[in-house]
């Protein structure tokens, strides 16, 4: 079925489930161990009841909110998540061609499978770059220059992943010697259309946008995850946020705060802001949620550092939520990837355009015209139980 027809993320989802093998299905939408944390980020939402004003006119509504001093479209952006190119072959430039298209920014996972020129060149609009801590410190130095070199706007540090979380499919599935097992080969001859989209024209993706650390020829997923599996470094800490603020002259953007403190401890080392995040629950299962140390958070930064937020959003509702409690804007993780497993960019597209339908429906019904005047007022909380 054509993605235009789908009216929510959940039906792109479902689309998304029928087009591709159920490893890339795990890749997607698993989470760390019994994946309580993955189901509390979709649950954190339902504590908050929204207090609707009525009799507003609300003929003219804008959803268009200011990020580092430039108005973006929607109240959101795209995330960063790797391996987008084993959703749909090209997977990373058909979400920055969506995300441009829309006027939001777009993120680039270090764990590509595009080099992030290519983005740039190819894809335009406004540009972030996401990197880990590597033990190879040049190499992240080196995708830095690089970046900043292509114009990316921003670079996002991800601080929750000193050592991989516990994801038993990500074990069963890519970090073996992949292997053409029967069950694989069955998996994948259900799934022609991924077959022909991604597979046959150059078998699994590579990891193109590793460089040095992973030159041609060791780049497939296999060789991959068992390098990066080393080169994650446990020992990172605050002065290696204060090493790439000194050699990062754009805005740094630190992800995977939960603790308010940490959050305290970024804008203290000069970073320009954080992403409240347990990693869409892949890491540290039975962490709280984004959304629950979300108002703790904003009560003690708005204003003083930007304050951005991921995991769960699957609603425009969920959107304004965090909108209203404080969160600066929202990344996207799972929302757009589903769009796109389910149809490349034209998926992705509609992902966003879902998203944003659905912020601006709900502005009218709360009887809000412009989302920046949105404040806790809007909002009760509907149980008191930790989320
Ligand atoms: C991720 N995430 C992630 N984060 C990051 O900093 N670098 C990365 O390469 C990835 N890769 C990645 C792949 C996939 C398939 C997923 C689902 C997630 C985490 C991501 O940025 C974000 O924190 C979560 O996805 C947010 O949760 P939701 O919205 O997906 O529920």
């Amino acid at each position: 079925r054509d993605v235009e027809r789908a009216r929510s993320i959940e039906e792109l989802r479902r689309m998304a489930v029928r087009r591709i093998p159920n490893f890339c299905r795990e890749y997607l939408e698993g989470g760390a161990e019994d994946e309580i944390t993955l189901r509390r980020n979709l649950g954190a939402f339902d504590r908050w009841a929204f207090l609707p004003r009525t009799l507003v006119d609300v003929t003219r509504r804008s959803q268009s909110i200011d990020l580092f001093g430039q108005a973006i479209a929607a109240p959101f952006l795209i995330g960063p998540t790797g391996f987008n190119g084993m959703l749909t072959r090209q997977g990373d430039l058909a979400l920055a061609r969506a995300a441009a298209a829309a006027g939001v920014p777009f993120t680039l996972s270090n764990v590509s499978n595009t080099p992030l020129e290519d983005i740039a060149e190819q894809a335009g609009g406004r540009l972030w770059m996401q990197v880990y801590l590597y033990r190879s410190r040049r190499f992240v130095h080196a995708i830095a220059e690089r970046a900043r070199h292509a114009g990316f706007e921003a670079l996002i540090v991800t601080t929750d992943v000193p050592v991989y979380g516990n994801r038993e499919w990500d074990a069963r599935n890519f970090r073996a010697e992949a292997r053409l097992t029967l069950r694989n080969l069955f998996d994948t001859a259900c799934h022609p259309r991924w077959l022909c989209d991604v597979f046959l024209p150059d078998g699994m993706p590579r990891f193109r946008n590793l460089g040095e650390l992973l030159p041609p020829g060791k780049d497939h997923a296999a060789g991959a995850s068992a390098v990066l599996a080393q080169e994650l470094d446990p020992s990172l800490n605050w002065q290696d946020i204060a090493w790439l603020r000194d050699l990062w002259p754009g805005k740094l953007i630190v992800k995977g705060i939960l603790d308010p403190r940490d959050a305290e401890q970024a804008r203290r080392i000069g970073a320009d802001g954080v992403i409240l995040s347990n990693h869409g629950g892949r890491q540290l299962d039975g962490a709280v949620s984004p959304l629950g140390v979300l108002p703790e958070v904003a009560a003690l930064l708005k204003g003083h550092l930007t304050i951005l937020i991921d995991g769960g959003f699957r609603r425009g509702s969920d959107i304004v939520k965090a909108r209203a409690l404080g969160a600066d804007a929202i990344l996207l993780g799972r929302a757009t990837l589903y769009g796109l497993a389910a149809g490349g960019e034209r998926g992705a597209a509609r992902a966003i355009r879902l998203l944003a339908l659905e912020v601006d429906r709900i502005l009218a019904l709360l009887g809000c015209t412009d989302i920046r005047n949105l404040g806790p007022d809007i909002l009760r909380p509907v149980s008191t139980s930790p989320a």
